[in-house]
């Protein structure tokens, strides 16, 4: 056999989701890269022979193996920072009547529209290299804290930027439809307008955005605003994904899903009849713990009933300056577990698997499976469930991203 390198004194936690075995593990295990993909997996006793003096050998001192943490929501381009609505909320007020006093998503606008290109990629370049260092290999980034046609570009520009230029995969998601522009206050419809008939074009245009997503939410956009935007980019054969249910049942999740939506994002406030038309249409249930943390938040996610309908749960970290101020993924495996009651094998398959369904790219990565993209990461730890068990001390050894052994 000739490899590119192969992996060795290693467990694996493949997360295949045709295993059967928690994990999909297979403990002693080893695994051969050929040309940035997995060429072979299994136990060490059945690795082929193959040429040990040309061949890098790597040797896991009997860590285990995941693939690379997948982070499917975050909103991790933006300027500034809201550590005064922090103290607003500290002291009583709520983040709807923050952004309905014209703060919120309205004053990171501010800070986006006065930022430069250069100094919005140096934030979000330290951002990445943060998530990088917790085995982080894809991560999506939404836009939305523009809100003109300009600034909404320049955002996904950024995005994209950094996407090529870091060794982290970057999924971009145009977000236009995230709050009403000031310059559009009592003018919703017209400013979906701009979103159809001005933005998405120009991002289509440029290629810069892989997703449509909407705020559909009674602080945001109402349904009939939302579902024009995602029929819109629907049509333009852009996958579609939506921020729903967060605050209130406004039922876009199960519209969303009819569209074709790959995940819904939030859904605290989601129904069993939403939830049946998500199993109808394969459509994944993102969860956001920081979110619901950082907003001290009292309505669960209905964890039960999405187990029960099968529904593919997602882990994201939602990033952003308001609702979610955390730069960690791998926070939101303990929050899950923690919060949200996840198993920690449900947090890793939402940062692994289903994280990759919910961005369209299951077929190559979220597993560790022959001819998938070789990224992963070895860490530190004697059992997968410590991955969201313990948080601060980082077991993350070593990150490889489509075979490249990262520095
Ligand atoms: O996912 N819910 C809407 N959007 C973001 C928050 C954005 C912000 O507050 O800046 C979210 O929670
Ligand atoms: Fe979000």
């Amino acid at each position: 056999m000739s490899w590119d390198q192969v992996w060795i004194d290693i467990n694996i936690a493949t997360m295949d989701p045709t295993s059967t075995i928690p994990y999909g593990a297979i403990t002693q295990g080893a695994m051969a890269i050929k040309e940035g993909k997995i060429a072979w997996i299994g136990e060490r006793k059945d690795l082929p022979k193959f040429d040990t003096l040309s061949t890098p050998i790597y040797r896991g001192k009997g860590g285990w193996i995941t693939p690379g943490i997948i982070d499917a929501h975050t909103h991790l381009v933006f300027a500034g920072n809201r550590a005064h609505e922090f103290e607003q909320r500290l002291e009583g007020m709520s983040y709807e009547d923050i952004a309905l006093a014209g703060g919120g998503i309205l004053s990171t606008v501010n800070a986006c529209r006065e930022a430069s290109e250069a100094e919005l990629f140096e934030l979000g370049r330290q951002r990445l290299n943060a998530l990088a260092r917790e085995g982080v290999t894809t991560v999506e980034i939404k836009s939305g804290y523009g809100l003109d046609t300009e600034t909404e570009l320049k955002l996904l520009r950024v995005a994209r930027a950094l996407g090529e230029h870091h060794h982290i995969d970057v999924k971009t998601t145009f977000l236009g439809a995230h709050a009403i522009a000031t310059e559009y206050q009592g003018r919703a419809d017209d400013y979906i307008d701009l979103v159809i008939n001005d933005m998405l074009p120009k991002v289509i245009k440029d290629n810069l955005a892989d997703a449509v997503d909407v705020f559909c939410e009674h602080i945001a956009f109402n349904h009939a605003q939302t579902k024009q935007v995602l029929t819109a980019a629907k049509a333009a054969g852009l996958n579609i994904k939506l921020h729903a249910e967060q605050l209130s049942n406004l039922g876009g999740s199960a519209m969303a899903a009819k569209l074709g939506a790959l995940s819904v994002d939030h859904i605290e406030f989601i129904s069993e009849e939403s939830i049946k038309v998500l199993s109808q249409y394969g459509t994944c249930a993102t969860l956001l713990p920081g979110a619901y943390y950082s907003l001290r938040e009292t309505q669960l996610p209905p964890i039960a009933l999405l187990r029960q309908y099968k529904i593919p749960m997602v882990v994201a970290s939602d990033y952003n300056p308001g609702s979610s101020p955390i730069c960690s993924s791998l926070l939101m495996l303990n929050m899950s577990c923690i919060l949200f009651k996840l198993t920690p094998e449900e947090a890793l398959q939402g940062m692994t698997i289903n994280a990759a369904k919910a961005l369209g790219i299951a077929d190559n990565v979220g597993s560790l499976e022959i001819g998938k993209v070789a990224d992963f990461c070895l860490w530190d730890i004697n059992t997968p469930a410590q991955l969201a068990y313990t948080y601060g001390v980082n077991a993350c050894q070593q990150v490889v991203k489509s075979g490249r052994v990262i520095p």
